[in-house]
């Protein structure tokens, strides 16, 4: 920075030099004016003097106005400011020339600790540095790695990165990873990076790899991220703790939908794998998988995927985490994609809306589904009965599952618990649930009430619940009503 303070005070002199000039030219001019008052041919000789110089003077002022106007650059490297303009350190802002040496040259600028202040364990506190990338364009031939020392208080904002021709496909544009950096390895930490906020970046991976990555971090935000065309992952979350990706929108193609190569999305949206994570106002416009969790307790709302349907072997949530599911998903427009859970324990779905046959998918893995709930959601389907809420396989331990208070239309409408009354004239009333309970052949817990006509009074009995069917019959014959509430939850 000292040359850039330097180039400053230079520009600041150039500065009261000019400025003494202008007012010697103005005294110069209003002198002529006065002197040859008056004078018919000295007016005329005087009023092209006077042109001459307040013409210069323009000029002058101009000149003095563009300096003024460039001192951006030199107020904002000065060594005061925390801000680490990229086009300072020669990054080609139209994204012609490979940028990512001039970028990580700021990038490690910033990261120079202005005090001694630290963070959770230890991570430096860098006050709040900013890297701005000015809305510009940038060409990265390699990734942009935050330093494996560590960092927190800091940002990245404000342009756009593309990967270049040959950028390594298994890296990712923006990586906090202090292994990446060839680090991580310290036994003192057991975080990286804290408060690191990636803001209003469009990311262009071009086919080659991933946006961001983001590896045994404490809160940090990706807010407003455009990111596109990446083959591996939109953003990545491994370890750590509370990340939260929001207002951010996560294609691997450019489309708004219907797009011809639908079929053929790859990669995943958002990876997480890690827990205490938070995405919420994010759409997933083109991926095979929209999110992918790996890690409990990650909070997921207000987040529409149509990434890639289903019915060609997309899925907009995956929830590969058997037995310790502990994520809820709110709020949320599952277009045309399902919701995956394995062996769901802890899983919450609700107030969300699926569209075009789009479900909820309970996978077996060791047949256990326990603490589930999935009520109050909206369904609309083709016709082509589809279960709002489908069965992977066989589940053994069922505890706990509520699935209710869901509308459809279009679809079958599945559920936990179901009420029924079968008319009849006779000793036997079978009322069959198979078509809306959820899980076949389980019927936890009955209760009838048998209304008789004509004064009858018969003995009647609970006889069978096999089947999801409840079999209610009488002494003898009679004409009844059978209201019958089932539950496949034991309490
Ligand atoms: C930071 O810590 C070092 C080593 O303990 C010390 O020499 C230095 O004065 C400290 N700087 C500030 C700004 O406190
Ligand atoms: C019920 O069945 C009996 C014997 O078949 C018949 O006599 C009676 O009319 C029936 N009642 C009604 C309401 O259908
Ligand atoms: C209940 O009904 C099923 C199917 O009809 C039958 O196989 C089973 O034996 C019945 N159970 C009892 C206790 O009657």
């Amino acid at each position: 920075m000292e040359a850039a303070r330097r180039r400053r005070r230079e520009v600041d002199c150039s500065l009261l030099l000019l400025a003494a000039l202008l007012l010697a030219l103005a005294r110069g001019a209003s002198g002529w004016a006065h002197g040859h008052g008056g004078i018919a041919a000295g007016v005329v000789a005087g009023a092209g003097g006077e042109r001459r110089y307040r013409d210069l003077a323009t000029r002058r002022m101009e000149s003095v106005r563009s300096s003024f106007g460039a001192r951006r650059n030199l107020a904002t490297s000065n060594t005061n400011s925390r801000v680490y303009h990229v086009t300072d350190y020669g990054a080609d802002p139209t994204g012609r020339d490979d940028a990512t040496a001039a970028i990580t040259k700021a990038i490690a600028d910033a990261f120079r600790r202005p005090s001694n202040a630290t963070m959770t364990g230890g991570i430096p506190d860098l006050g709040g540095a900013e890297i701005h990338l000015d809305g510009g364009v940038y060409l990265l031939k390699g990734p942009l790695s935050l330093p494996a020392s560590g960092g927190g208080n800091f940002k990245i904002h404000s342009g756009s990165l593309r990967a270049s021709d040959d950028f390594p496909t298994d890296r990712y544009l923006i990586e906090l990873s202090a292994k990446a950096a060839g680090g991580g390895s310290s036994p003192a930490m057991s975080y990286y990076y804290e408060y690191v906020t990636l803001r209003d970046l469009m990311l262009d991976c071009n086919h080659r790899g991933g946006g961001v990555s983001v590896v045994d971090s404490l809160r940090v935000a990706v807010d407003n991220l455009y990111i596109t065309h990446f083959s591996t992952d939109g953003v990545a979350v491994t370890g750590g703790h509370e990340t939260f990706i929001r207002d951010t929108f996560i294609g691997q193609s450019m489309t708004a939908g219907g797009d011809p190569g639908e079929r053929s999305f790859t990669g995943t949206g958002i990876r997480l794998d890690g827990n205490d994570n938070s995405v919420s106002d994010v759409v997933i416009f083109s991926a095979a998988t929209g999110i992918m969790v790996t890690g409990g307790a990650n909070s997921i709302s207000g987040v529409h995927c149509y990434n890639k349907a289903t019915g060609f072997g997309g899925a907009g949530i995956y929830l590969k985490i058997p037995g310790l599911t502990q994520t809820w998903i709110t709020n949320s427009y599952m277009d045309f994609t399902s919701i995956v859970a394995e062996d769901p324990v802890l899983l919450h779905v609700s107030n969300s809306f699926f569209l075009g046959d789009a479900n909820v998918i309970l996978k077996s893995v060791n047949g256990v589904a326990r603490g589930v709930q999935i009520m109050g959601n909206l369904f609309n389907g083709r016709g082509k009965g589809v279960d709002i809420v489908e069965l992977d396989g066989e589940f053994k331990t069922v505890e706990q599952v509520y699935v209710a208070q869901n509308a459809a239309e279009g679809m079958n409408l599945r559920s936990t618990a179901a009420r029924l009354a079968a008319e009849g004239n006779g000793s036997v009333w079978t009322v069959d649930f198979s078509p809306m309970l959820l899980f076949p052949d389980r019927i936890e817990h009955v209760q009838y009430s048998l209304v008789a006509g004509g004064g009858a009074f018969p003995g009647h009995a609970l006889r069978n619940v096999s089947g999801n069917r409840v079999v209610v019959a009488t002494d003898a014959d009679v004409t009844a009503t059978v209201h019958v509430l089932v539950d496949q939850n034991s309490s």
